[in-house]
């Protein structure tokens, strides 16, 4: 375990914090494993009712770990974690919070649209620079996010990488509500103890009616992961990840 990710149990509430603030929470392959072990712990543990993701002050999470993408794209190994963490989110069995403050750049944004509720404070900004990196949306977001944005919001998002701040984000369905930065942690445990209140089978039951058939999102985060890992290896990605690694600050 590194403490990277910080998991805690609060009564009835699981929180998996990502603790990374040297690198704006970027998620290395460790991370997405340890996130994957604890969805998967706390949708098996009774004692458990819902899942709340929280990152650091200012950074939620800035996306996969630009260094990992760069060894897949000179032909190491990995992914494996991303896989698995993608699906534990997919498949999770209770209710999830997250609780945003900052930069949530790629998974940082996606992460959310499997949640069922994301709190974020005003100086959020929601964004996914896939294809500015020669890269293509995951996390099945292709499918969710034309589901929760309409085509063309999720074009904007996903197609034009625009940033979604916190007011536009709300207008535009991606999240609960806005609340100031100090509160942002107390308003998501707090909305997760009232999820944890409601009697569980009967939420359960809703929360999958609502959910629908998952079939159809474990197919597609499989096709853009197939698309991703081809992308991660293209001359466009190779560059723009260059591009990242030797920037000038
Ligand atoms: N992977 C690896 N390292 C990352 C990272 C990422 N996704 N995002 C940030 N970092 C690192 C930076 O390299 C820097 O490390 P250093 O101090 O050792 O140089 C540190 O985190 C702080 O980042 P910095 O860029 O200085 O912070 P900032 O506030 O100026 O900018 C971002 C924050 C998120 C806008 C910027 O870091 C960024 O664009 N990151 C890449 C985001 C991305 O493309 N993610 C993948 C999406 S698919």
């Amino acid at each position: 375990m590194s403490d990277h990710i910080v998991i805690e149990r609060q009564d009835a509430v699981q929180i998996i914090r990502m603790n990374r603030p040297d690198k704006k929470n970027a998620i290395t392959r460790a991370m997405y494993a340890e996130m994957a072990s604890a969805l998967a712990a706390g949708d098996a543990d009774k004692a458990v009712r819902v899942h709340v993701f929280l990152g650091v002050p200012g950074a939620f999470s800035a996306g996969n770990d630009l260094a990992d993408f760069m060894t897949i794209a000179t032909g190491g190994e990995g992914g494996g974690e991303v896989w698995d963490f993608l699906l534990a989110l997919a498949r999770t069995e209770k209710p999830v919070v997250s609780g945003v403050d900052g930069i949530a750049v790629g998974i940082g944004t996606t992460i959310n649209l499997h949640c069922d509720l994301t709190f974020a404070t005003p100086r959020t900004v929601f964004r996914t620079p896939f294809v500015d990196l020669g890269l293509v949306p995951e996390a099945g977001s292709s499918l969710l996010a034309p589901q929760v944005l309409g085509r063309q919001g999720a074009f904007a998002l996903l197609g034009l990488g625009e940033g979604f701040a916190a007011e536009r984000a709300l207008a535009a369905g991606l999240i609960y509500k806005v609340v100031a930065e100090d509160e942002l942690e107390a308003a998501t445990l707090a909305a997760a103890r009232d999820i944890a209140a409601k009697p569980p089978e009967a939420l359960k039951i809703a929360r999958d009616l609502m959910r629908g058939d998952r079939s159809e999102l474990f197919a597609r985060i499989k096709v853009e992961g197939e698309h991703f890992r081809a992308r991660l290896k293209s001359d466009e990605a190779r560059a723009a990840l260059v591009a990242f690694m030797t920037r000038k600050k």
